[in-house]
């Protein structure tokens, strides 16, 4: 379902399309058309916007005119598209893109030109494209027709191309955080995980339970050994010609999280395929960086596991040794995240990466904390830090720093073991991270990104889809480009 994107330099009068988006802010107390919509305006003397005014347009994002041309322009329709008040990171023109795509699903050829310059344009096309995202493979029908392809007004073809490529990535990731858990069991994402590698050229490991055995991951095989399906680690290796700096990803790829034991609810269980959505956002970002030309060597390590209450399930009290050497008590089953990323990241370590990011649908807390649409960022270096804000202001993808305070450590003391996995309630988020802090080398700069909030949407909101949203995937593309200017 691949959608074609393409530039055009022609006048917007001429562009060849069902539907031609222009863009429209609330202005200084009326209504102010952009460019490509002032253009359109005056091919009909003004009546555009007197349409506009009579219909109460506001310019506000989110609303949405559309007016049929009878020939006035080459375009079938003209599809007026509200931008708001116009914001530096453009977050409101690829909000504003994406419900015009929702609008529009129906529509073959879309051109836009609902933007100002070369970056907005980029961010109109992402908002098109995940805007009109759906996962319809378990859906008897089909749309009869839909998006086939963009037309880019003046947007050079190099920014349309990484636009097209970002929403490809995070398409990636939703397919695969949508995919019912009997599917996508962790051999079945490992083994979509290596079909990737294989078609985009990427290094593919796959860990079973021998290698993880031999090599003491005590956290995986912990968290793996109540289920049926056996658990695996899944590493992805990039590596361009002349790289000259490497960095590591680690993604929870927790495939289904009944609990364990300590047994969810039924109405916390009913979202818990998403539980790999770190996982997802990971690999999806592995599978472009060879499109993206990105020449940092990337490794990616997601530890897949099913979280199974069974006989030979994990119990509370066990106690279990992590890749390195660190003991844990596990007193809560369904802390199990941290468990299988305490081992990944302390491999992930070894190799020295100048950074080390993971991405986790790490705790409930997290949304106590910041709701539903801001990712909690932690860090232990505030370069590190500053650098994947500043890569998720671009990307629309809303991050918060939390701290990490390190007397909260006092929280997960155990009798028995070096930590135990789960403490007080309250600070929850914060005491995981604190947890995760010990698996990683104090030399190698960390930044932890709690999605548990932001992974999955209950419903269609900008240029999020409900279910899976793929967040993340298009920040660490950022943050991987920026490292390289
Ligand atoms: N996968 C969950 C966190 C989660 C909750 C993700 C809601 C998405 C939506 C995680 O494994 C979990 O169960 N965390 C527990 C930790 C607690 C037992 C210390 C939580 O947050 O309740
Ligand atoms: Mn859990
Ligand atoms: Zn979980």
């Amino acid at each position: 379902m691949s959608i074609e994107v393409v530039t055009t330099d022609e006048a917007f009068g001429k562009v060849e399309c069902d539907a031609l988006l222009v863009g429209c802010s609330p202005g200084d107390g009326s209504l102010s058309l952009n460019a490509a919509g002032t253009e359109v305006d005056d091919a009909f003397d003004g009546y555009l916007m007197d349409q506009l005014h009579a219909q109460g347009f506001k310019g506000k994002v989110g609303d949405f005119f559309l007016m049929p041309t009878f020939d006035r322009v080459t375009a079938y329709a003209v599809g007026v598209v509200g931008t708001g008040e116009p914001t530096k990171d453009r977050s409101n023109i690829r909000r504003a893109a994406a419900v015009a795509a929702r609008k529009l699903s129906n529509q073959a050829v879309i051109a836009t030109a609902l933007h100002d310059d070369d970056a907005s344009g980029q961010a109109s096309i992402e908002g098109l494209l995940l805007g009109n995202y759906r996962f319809g493979k378990y859906k008897q029908s089909s749309p009869k027709r839909s998006l086939e392809r963009v037309i880019a007004c003046g947007v050079n073809a190099q920014s349309a191309e990484r636009a097209r490529i970002h929403a490809e990535a995070a398409s990636l990731a939703r397919d695969l955080i949508n995919e019912p858990a009997d599917v996508l069991t962790p051999d079945a994402f490992a083994r979509r995980a290596q079909a990737i590698a294989d078609e985009t050229g990427l290094e593919c490991n796959i860990w079973d339970v021998d290698e993880l055995e031999a090599r003491g991951c005590g956290g995986i095989l912990g968290v793996g050994k109540g289920s049926e399906n056996a658990p695996k680690l899944i590493v992805l290796h990039y590596e361009p010609a002349g790289s000259t700096s490497k960095v590591a990803l680690v993604g929870k790829g927790v495939t289904f999280d009944s609990g364990g034991l300590s047994l969810k609810p039924f109405q916390s269980m009913e979202e818990m395929k998403t539980d790999m959505a770190g996982g997802a956002a990971v690999i999806a970002a592995m599978s472009v960086l060879g499109k993206l030309g990105i020449k940092t060597q990337v490794t990616a390590y997601i530890p897949a596991v099913e979280n199974m209450p069974s006989g030979s399930a994990i119990k509370p009290g066990d106690v279990i040794t992590h890749y390195g050497g660190r003991t844990v008590e596990v007193v809560n089953t369904d802390a199990e995240g941290r468990l299988i990323l305490a081992d990944a990241l302390a491999i992930a370590c070894e190799e020295k990466p100048a950074a080390v990011i993971d991405v986790a649908t790490l705790t409930g807390t997290i949304i106590v904390a910041l709701g539903h649409k801001a990712t909690g960022l932690f860090a232990t270096d505030d370069a590190l830090a500053d650098d994947v804000l500043a890569a998720s202001e671009a990307a629309g993808e809303r991050m918060w720093r939390m701290p990490i305070y390190d007397d909260y450590k006092s929280n997960l003391d155990s009798m028995v073991a070096d930590m135990k996995n789960s403490g007080t309630r309250y600070g929850g988020a914060i005491n995981a991270a604190v947890f995760l802090k010990e698996s990683v080398d104090p030399s190698v700069p960390w930044v932890h990104l709690d999605i548990a909030g932001t992974g999955r949407a209950d419903s269609d909101r900008d240029e999020i889809s409900r279910g899976g949203t793929g967040v993340a995937t298009r920040t660490l593309l950022r943050w991987l480009q920026g490292r390289e200017r």
